[in-house]
């Protein structure tokens, strides 16, 4: 089976989580969506990751993005292990955590790389858009904890991108100049952008961020 590509419309599933049996598609309805993969419960990088991920919760909720876990570990494990997260780094998990006994999901998202790991899943990240189609892919190594802020920068940017027709540069942040698209003709710049645009060369114009 080929693995999956941006722009590929994420594959639809129903698991057992913590908060219930889960479908993909009924459960995120009109939102944005953010389904990770951890390797294991009750390990150090993923209790603090899943801590994080409570913490900045209400950034995922502001822009209309729900976030599901997923561990190959059982419900009843899952259970156990976020009490500990919510004692230890003082939250309480507010998103599901899906228990992948089968491998189902796991298998169906390519979250398995055996060369790296042939038991447990690895940091796989997917962002999936409204339409369900898959908008960003990122994959860590069980050693490195992710940048949860970097994750919501990228969905600031695909956001952009998908309702004002922006890109954004690199190591953009909120606030800062955005790039138009060269799919833009000069005659629809004035009406698309009445922010106004620089224009460096005829590929490279900026202009304010447009939703602020
Ligand atoms: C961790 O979360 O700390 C971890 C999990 C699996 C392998 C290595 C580290």
């Amino acid at each position: 089976m080929r693995s999956i590509q941006l722009g590929d419309v994420a594959p639809n599933f129903t698991a057992k989580s913590t908060e219930g049996k889960i479908n993909l598609y009924n459960w995120l309805g009109n939102s944005w969506g953010v389904l990770f993969s951890h390797p294991a419960d009750y390990t150090p990088v993923c209790t603090t990751e899943l801590g994080i991920l409570a913490k900045t919760k209400p950034e995922f909720d502001k822009r209309n993005v729900k976030v599901l876990a997923l561990s190959e570990d059982s419900l009843e494990s899952h259970m156990g292990w976020v009490k500990d997260i919510n004692e230890t780094q003082r939250t309480t998990i507010n998103f599901p955590i899906i228990a992948d006994e089968d491998r189902k999901v796991a298998l169906l998202y390519n979250m398995i790389h055996p060369n790296a790991d042939d038991k447990m899943t690895v940091r796989s990240v997917f962002v999936i858009d409204p339409e369900k189609k898959v908008r960003l892919m990122i994959t860590y190594p069980a050693s490195t904890g992710r940048n949860f802020e970097e994750i919501l920068r990228v969905i600031d940017s695909l956001q952009l991108t998908a309702y004002h027709q922006v890109a954004t540069p690199a190591n953009w942040h909120q606030g800062e100049d955005c790039v138009i698209s060269t799919s833009i003709s000069e005659d629809q710049l004035a009406e698309n952008f009445p922010k106004g645009y620089t224009e460096i060369k005829s590929y490279l114009r900026y202009t304010p961020q447009p939703n602020l």
